[in-house]
């Protein structure tokens, strides 16, 4: 049997999953699946890439050591894997001992066929993809993420491997895939390659080198030999694992913005430690929302689980993969998924075989009539055509044109019944009408398992259920796609009984119900990360004062009256003040930005009502408004509940 050997990228374990890892790992789940309906012996490995600053700081945010940090997000990563039905067969962790013996294995073979040399390093270093940047990369980004580095590293001679890899590029023209990928990695190898730093000494969170322990490694020397040590190599009993059997890998699935690494880092590392490299390596695009790529901080993120709840695993695989082109990118939106979710699978498939089989049980007994003679309206035929037409296209991860291939034949199956009227044959005496109703349901019902069984790699729980309406024995991923054939439902099979494959949605109540799981699921990622973000302790550390200082200070009890924003000033609000004197003052206050004027309105405030009058903005201030705030944070009134005595003095 040949094997099949895939890999998702391993994800970064500072936030929780989301629906953009999702995207990937469905993918990958599905090519697999394809690749045993293929006959292949196919396995998948993903992971969590858990070193680095990144990590390493959201773990102090959420207030826990790395290791406690990454084993609980980690943790989510499985889980939300196992609850979306997605067959992964390896899963490893960067921070598992097993996976440095593979890292320091490498690294000890590049160091001995003379790839790795030590050096100064001075550069600028993108926080967020924890790697030196150009100074052009450096300048397009968010200035908060770029600082400058300098430091001792190791270095990988990446500039040795630049004729290797052009020529391997050019060798395998299918090494990188989709070709504009292709085109942009080659045009980078052209340009020159530059000396690969692979080591950190500023860093504890990784893994030690063997020949150094002060440095640890840098993080994709690290994240990428994960695809070799989830299979055991590094291990003394290498060769007793899946190592042997599955080295060479043939597809890293990727998102496009790591293909680089993949492309180039990765071979040029095999290259120098002398091991095979792998065949291909396939960038998807990036599922956008709201204008954007989903990343954590922008906040614009999407999770898989909230739609789950309301349109199944199926819903959310099925429309990732049909509403986008794969390889390019594409927009998310839930009410698209709702409407895709009703039009395809609930009044497509669902509705065809729930049609199918409830017109078996009323007029052939719930069984599966023989072919017959009568009109087949070309459906043996179209099926011929759309068989090897899906398989081809998912050969080539082309997943929504192997459904359109698959939803030809359903749509015509549809128009097919439509045709014959199977409810009007059935009340007539005509002759050839019993005929002419058996081959329409037998053909109807052969047109489905046909669309069953090439579906099964995208809608897995769907097409399980149609393949036990229709009264097939055993899973439908069982079966082979490649002797797939016309005529396979044997005459007097016994069909299930009638169910809703599909639920037909409400769409904007679905959208909604989503919308409200995603609220919920958001709470949940908080508490999963730590709700406070810790901070540097503070140092209170103004002098000391005597009691008499302090009795100096008149701090009372205010009402606000009336508030409104100060012209031209962004931060001034004049407030009216009742202290319970004869008049209210008018107090400024730089709380513009905090607070709208509206929801200030019969406040009780803290007011330094001994404070000399003060001109701002050309008007006078008569106190101040006690707030708290964080240096350079946003001020926070101190307040006192309703009932307590206006002018009332503070002490
Ligand atoms: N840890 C590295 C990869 C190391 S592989 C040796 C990393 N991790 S990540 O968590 O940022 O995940 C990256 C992958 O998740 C992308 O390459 C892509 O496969 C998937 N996606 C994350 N966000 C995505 C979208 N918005 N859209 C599509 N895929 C997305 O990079």
């Amino acid at each position: 049997m040949p094997k099949f050997y895939l890999s998702t990228p391993i994800y970064y374990v500072n936030a929780a999953p989301h629906i953009g890892h999702a995207y990937t790992t469905i993918a990958a789940d599905t090519i697999k699946r394809v690749r045993r309906m293929l006959g292949d012996d196919a396995y998948l490995t993903t992971g969590s890439d858990e070193h680095g600053q990144k990590v390493e700081r959201s773990a102090r945010a959420a207030g826990l050591e790395p290791k406690q940090f990454t084993d609980r997000i980690s943790a989510a990563f499985r889980e939300e894997w196992d609850e979306l039905g997605l067959e992964y067969d390896f899963f490893r962790r960067t921070s598992d001992p097993r996976h440095a013996l593979a890292v320091r294995k490498i690294f000890e073979r590049c160091l001995a066929n003379g790839a790795i040399y030590k050096d100064s390093y001075t550069g600028k270093y993108h926080l967020g993809d924890e790697a030196f940047v150009t100074e052009d990369e450096a300048r397009r980004a968010d200035p908060e993420l770029i600082t400058t580095v300098t430091e001792e590293n190791y270095f990988f001679r990446l500039s040795d491997y630049q004729q290797r890899l052009i020529e391997l590029y050019e060798s395998q023209p299918d090494f990188v895939q989709p070709e504009a990928r292709r085109n942009e990695v080659l045009a980078f190898a052209r340009a020159g390659l530059k000396d690969l730093s692979i080591s950190r000494s500023s860093l504890r969170w990784g893994i030690p080198l063997p020949n150094d322990p002060d440095h640890v490694f840098y993080v994709w020397f690290d994240a990428l030999t994960t695809y070799m040590s989830s299979i055991g190599y590094g291990e003394e009993d290498a060769k007793q694992t899946d190592y042997e059997r599955l080295w060479p890998i043939d597809v890293h699935l990727v998102g496009k913005e790591i293909v680089r690494f993949h492309a180039v880092y990765w071979p040029a590392f095999l290259m120098a430690a002398g091991l095979p490299l792998p065949k291909q390596v396939w960038a998807h695009g990036w599922l956008i929302f709201q204008g954007g790529k989903m990343s954590k901080t922008k906040g614009n993120i999407v999770r898989a689980l909230p739609i789950k709840e309301v349109v199944g695993t199926d819903g959310l695989r099925y429309y990732l993969l049909r509403e986008i082109v794969f390889g390019q990118d594409g927009n998310f939106s839930h009410e698209a998924l709702a409407v895709r979710y009703n039009a395809d699978l609930a009044n497509g498939i669902g509705n065809l075989a729930s049609r199918t089989t409830s017109m078996l049980s009323r007029y052939c007994d719930g069984r599966i009539p023989s072919q017959g003679s009568g009109q087949s309206g070309g459906l043996p035929e179209l099926a011929a055509k759309c068989i090897p037409e899906a398989i081809q296209h998912y050969e080539k991860f082309a997943f929504s044109r192997a459904l359109e291939a698959a939803w030809t034949l359903l749509a015509r199956t549809d128009k097919y019944i439509v045709e014959h009227r199977p409810w009007v044959l059935a009340k007539s005496g005509e002759p050839g009408a019993r005929a002419q109703l058996e081959s329409t349901l037998y053909n109807s019902a052969e047109a489905l398992r046909i669309a069953c069984v090439l579906l099964a790699p995208v809608i897995p729980d769907g097409a399980q259920k149609v393949w036990q309406l229709l009264g097939q024995e055993g899973k439908v991923a069982a079966q082979r796609l490649d002797s797939l054939r016309w005529g396979g439902l044997g005459a007097n099979t016994v069909v299930g009984k009638q169910a809703a494959v599909y639920p037909r949605l409400d769409v904007g109540k679905a959208v909604e119900r989503m919308e409200a799981l995603e609220a919920e699921a958001l709470a949940q990622q908080a508490r999963l990360l730590g709700k406070e973000p810790s901070r540097e302790p503070l140092e209170v550390d103004t002098p000391e004062i005597e009691i008499g200082d302090f009795a100096k200070v008149d701090i009372r009890v205010g009402l606000v009256l009336s508030a409104e924003r100060v012209e031209n000033s962004k931060k001034l609000v004049q407030l009216q003040v009742d202290l319970g004197e004869h008049k209210p003052r008018s107090i400024l206050a730089g709380i513009a930005e905090s607070y709208r004027p509206e929801d200030l309105l019969g406040r009780r405030v803290a007011v330094v009502a001994n404070l000399k009058p003060r001109k701002m903005m050309g008007r006078v201030s008569q106190g101040m408004i006690v707030a708290a705030s964080l240096e350079g944070g946003d001020p926070h009134l101190a307040g006192f509940p309703d009932g307590t005595p206006i002018g009332a003095r503070l002490g």
